[in-house]
């Protein structure tokens, strides 16, 4: 059985959140849960005070790197063009609005020459940034990335920050799960410290205390689901 207990926050529009805790804390789980893609027992997650699950076309979510099946035969343009096809729709072919923002997430990221690669011929840092570039043409209200710095380098690195940093500005919520105790969390609003449950959530100061720490990193805690959490816009 895997799941989280007494997980409760609440995030702003234009924060920059970041999730830390050991392997099998419950990080990936969260950002699913919140999303509805796992059950949960008890517990709600609600944007602008109602249900997320009922509107996802306002979430951009980039899973973790190992849950990503790289053998599939698509290009990168086809895959940052699949962000529009909730708008779109399967069968109708992209207009010009459509080809332009694709081609500036694109350009964002600094894949817009790799655009006609498989995304499986791609660098892990590359793939990042490609479904960065998705997740911008998405247009979302808020940003869910599980491991975004996992794997990739510092100009990979610094895209990611940048970019984050622009969304921010504009508002959106970002939520990220991360490994990275360096330069990552000293840019990040506020951190969740989580094993299991929410140990400790606060300025990155705040939050990484020894105490915490050992808290997080050094006990086992059983599971159990039970989740609550608000967006607010
Ligand atoms: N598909 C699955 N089926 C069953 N149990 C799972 C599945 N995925 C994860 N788990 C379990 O759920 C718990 C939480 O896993 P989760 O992937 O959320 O951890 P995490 O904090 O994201 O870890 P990591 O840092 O390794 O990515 C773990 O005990 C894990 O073994
Ligand atoms: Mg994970």
């Amino acid at each position: 059985m895997r799941g989280l207990d007494a997980v409760s926050f609440s995030i702003q529009a234009g924060e920059l959140v970041g999730v830390v805790g050991p392997n099998g804390a419950g990080k990936s789980t969260m950002l699913k849960a919140m999303l509805g893609l796992i059950p949960t027992e008890s517990g709600k997650v609600e944007y602008c005070t109602c249900p997320l699950h009922r509107q996802l076309e306002k979430v951009a979510y980039i899973s973790q790197r190992s849950q990503i099946d790289w053998d599939y035969p698509i290009t990168v343009w086809n895959v940052v063009l699949m962000a529009r096809t909730r708008s779109l729709g399967w069968f109708r072919s992209p207009g010009r609005s459509t080809k332009e923002l694709v081609k500036a997430a694109l350009t964002r990221v600094e894949m817009f020459d790799l655009r006609h690669r498989r995304i499986g011929e791609l660098s892990g840092g590359q793939q990042q940034r490609v479904f960065l570039a998705r997740a911008l043409a998405q247009q979302a209200d808020l940003f869910l990335f599980d491991e975004p710095f996992t794997g990739v380098d510092k100009k990979t690195e610094s895209i990611i920050f940048s970019v984050f940093e622009e969304l921010r500005s504009q508002g959106k919520i970002l939520l990220i799960s991360t490994h990275e105790w360096g330069q990552a969390l000293s840019q990040l609003d506020r951190l969740f410290l989580l094993n299991q449950r929410l140990i400790a959530q606060g300025t990155p100061q705040e939050v990484m205390t020894a105490e915490n720490l050992r808290q997080a990193y050094g006990t086992h805690i059983p599971f159990h689901q039970d989740f609550d959490s608000t967006l607010m816009c």
